[in-house]
């Protein structure tokens, strides 16, 4: 990660830091509320969620207030880490950093960035469905450009966590359901975040999250707890985070759950012995936001000096949100209960960071740079609309009503189509309004001949007048539905994840008045969707696309995209068949027709639409499949011909089952996957490689094996529909 030069830099600098400065490098801070009212800030929250005060008084209060930079404890040497965007404010700081404390160690800034800056493209679950691992570092690089050019150094992105119940609100943040997308989703974001190194201006610190099996919550209920095998937390939740630390990534993020019993904020196994010592990720752990303190609310510490105590001593670097390592550290020290080595090793690993950022050398945002990014630049620009194209996934297309014609009377209902902050998706906080194209506006940019009708969505009431005159005047609707933004992401978990408010009552209006009918699903999370699977004869996965989504939808409802994305994550048909996965472990029992097996009185047992699902303007057939052993991998070819009069990009896809294991493995597992551009009647052999050191997995000792026996290996257009061979495999 450094070189030896800077190496002993960082040594150097130790050797002169007292205590305090040591722990003020652990803690990071971000503006707080200060004057105006006379309770704490925290209070003043509670206040507003439980109802003693409204969102005005809140407002107006807050109006008053002034906001704390902590620029005294900055120049005392007492703060290592600020959050922020905003690239003046920050040079600011870094000055007092850098000019005024006594080391002058340069702060490290530290930002949400999940799906872009000020160029926000698609939401995670969107982005890995387009299965274009080029693409992931293409959006990732945008959004390292933008970080730096506003002081950010560090983004507490990828959010790696694999998750198959949808009920919880953050599936959205992250890339679907199965390890091995989410492990080449993680090492493409980590070339795309890290890997410029060729100017200070182009490449961030990553920061993996959410570490781990967080996604995992019983329940699906945001911060629930999680309990689970070694091995499968070794097959499942592990593998993108063991991907990315290959790939150099620097930093993690604790989650806020606890796993079998520890939180992973104090977990020595997870933190000290899997991400420090096995995988050997060189930069620093930080807490989640105030995660040292519940630690006290979990009842595994009997109080803050005993949390803070247990963090640092599990491996936990950084302190984000309480002030626990800076209040209690150094008592912690002096009674020997954390040793100088733990409080050193915690210390050397944010110095190397900053090294490595540039920081020390070059710790300021430049004015050209803060100028050139005021406006957003057009080259980002086309990589979130590309990204946004790539990401829509066309789930049925009845009758071939899609694409349709601009010369058609289109009538958009919905006010998702056409409210410019719903096309943002969960935690974006820097984009501008005037950069965000609705799907109303994308229309209206392609030509269409389209009307708006303000006829309801996922809150109020419909408006049956508007449902009415827009079926009359159109010759076909376009309906966007699903969730507002804020029904996804953190803390947003659902109970019941079907369609919100009574918008399925304006679709039913819609079908009833017989005009075609085409719907546009704008969501967050894979929602439950057994009544529209089975009335809606057009359906189209638009997800929270970011600020081109409106051209991207355009594109593919007017054919000028022919649609290649998939899903990352299976959809159910009701919400309580959650957790729904195709690579589930086999059981004794498959479901079946038969009524003692794995399955539901009053439910498919299935998902509606499975993980790799996805259609096309034009069809592809598979045929041929051959499996070719060499000495370390076995080369599956098949062909696929674009059967359709219409180029498309077929996204073709590798499944293996170890049939006989001394574990119950999954029913498939996906290990490879690759976009085909075919012309219209054109056919191609794609080989893909499964390389043999990849066939094994995890016992309970955590330990990794690969077994002799006998392989099925599919291929395919999803998780469901493919070919297949048997192979039997010696290691
Ligand atoms: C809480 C969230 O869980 C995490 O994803 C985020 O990075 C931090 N807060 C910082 O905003």
């Amino acid at each position: 990660m450094l070189t030896d030069a800077q190496k002993a830099r960082v040594e150097e600098l130790l050797s002169q830091m007292t205590i305090e400065e040591k722990i003020g490098q652990m803690n990071q801070e971000s503006p707080s509320i200060v004057g105006g009212f006379s309770v704490p800030f925290p209070e003043l929250i509670e206040m507003l969620n439980d109802g003693r005060i409204s969102q005005e008084e809140f407002g107006q209060i807050m109006s008053t207030a002034k906001r704390d930079f902590h620029e005294d404890d900055i120049r005392a040497g007492l703060v290592g880490s600020m959050m922020g965007d905003d690239p003046v404010k920050a040079n600011e700081l870094q000055k007092i950093a850098v000019e005024e404390s006594r080391l002058g160690i340069p702060l490290i800034m530290g930002f949400d960035v999940i799906h872009g800056l000020r160029t926000v493209y698609p939401i995670a679950i969107a982005e890995a469905g387009s299965f274009d691992t080029d693409l992931f570092e293409r959006t990732a690089r945008v959004a390292a450009k933008e970080s730096r050019a506003h002081g950010i150094g560090w983004n507490f992105a990828p959010m790696l966590d694999v998750a198959r119940d949808s009920r919880w609100g953050r599936v959205s943040e992250g890339p679907g359901e199965d390890p091995y997308l989410a492990s080449c989703f993680a090492c493409a974001k980590i070339r795309g975040l890290q890997g410029d190194r060729s100017s200070a201006e182009n490449y961030v610190a990553a920061c993996l999250k959410h570490y781990v099996a967080y996604s995992a919550c019983e329940s699906g209920r945001d911060y629930n707890t999680t309990s689970m095998s070694i091995s499968q937390l070794h097959n499942v939740y592990l593998p993108p985070f063991k991907a990315a630390v290959e790939e150099g990534a620097l930093t993690a993020m604790a989650s806020f759950n606890d796993l079998n019993g520890v939180p992973c904020t104090v977990n020595p196994y997870t933190l000290r012995k899997i991400l420090k010592g096995e995988y050997g990720m060189p930069g620093f752990v930080v807490s989640d936001a105030n995660g040292i303190k519940e630690c006290v609310t979990h009842g595994i510490a009997e109080d803050d000096m005993d949390a803070g105590v247990q963090a640092v001593n599990a491996g936990l670097d950084m302190d984000m949100g309480t002030h626990i390592f800076k209040d209690h550290l150094k008592q912690a020290v002096e009674e020997g209960r954390v040793s100088m080595e733990v409080l050193d090793d915690a210390v050397r690993r944010i110095l190397s960071v900053k090294m490595w950022l540039g920081l020390f050398d070059n710790p300021y945002v430049s004015e050209e740079n803060i100028e050139k990014y005021k406006k957003l630049p057009q080259e980002h620009v086309e990589v979130a609309l590309e990204a946004a194209k790539k990401s829509i996934v066309l789930l049925k297309n009845e009758g071939n009503v899609l694409p349709l014609d601009r010369k058609q009377k289109i009538s958009l209902v919905g006010t998702l189509a056409a409210n410019s902050e719903e096309v943002i998706g969960a935690w974006a906080m820097s984009w501008k309004r005037e950069d965000c194209v609705t799907i109303l506006d994308g229309m209206k940019n392609a030509g269409a001949n389209v009307t708006y009708y303000a006829c309801g969505g996922p809150e109020g009431e419909i408006n049956y007048d508007e449902v009415k005159k827009a079926c009359e005047e159109g010759d076909v609707v376009v309906a966007v539905v699903g969730e507002l933004v804020s029904m996804s992401g953190e803390a947003s978990s659902k109970a019941e994840t079907g369609m919100p408010g009574r918008q399925r009552e304006m679709l039913q209006a819609i079908l009833d008045s017989g005009r075609p009918l085409v719907t546009v699903l704008m969501n967050g999370r894979p929602m439950a969707l057994g009544w529209e699977g089975e009335h809606l004869p057009v359906m189209v996965e638009a997800w929270h696309l970011g600020i081109q989504m409106g051209n991207a939808v355009a594109a593919v409802l007017l054919g000028d995209e022919n649609p290649s994305g998939r899903l990352a994550s299976s959809f159910p048909y009701v919400t309580g068949q959650c957790p729904i996965y195709y690579n589930h472990p086999s059981t004794g029992r498959p479901g079946s027709k038969s009524k003692f097996t794995s399955r539901y009185l009053d439910a498919p047992f299935k998902a509606l639409f499975p993980f790799g699902y996805g259609l096309s303007y034009t069809t592809y057939e598979y045929s041929d499949m051959k499996v070719q052993e060499t000495a370390d991998a076995l080369e599956v070819s098949v062909n696929v011909k674009n059967t359709g009069d219409r180029s498309g990009t077929e996204v073709v896809q590798l499944y293996m089952q170890d049939i006989t294991a001394s574990l119950v493995r999954p029913v498939k597992e996906l290990k490879g996957f690759t976009r085909v551009p075919l012309a219209a009647g054109e056919e191609k052999t794609v080989t893909l490689v499964l390389a043999k050191k990849d066939m094994g997995f995890y016992n309970n000792e955590g330990e990794y094996v690969l077994e002799d026996g006998k392989f099925n290996l599919f291929v395919g257009a999803n998780s469901e529909d493919c070919l297949s061979e048997q192979v039997t495999v010696k290691f």
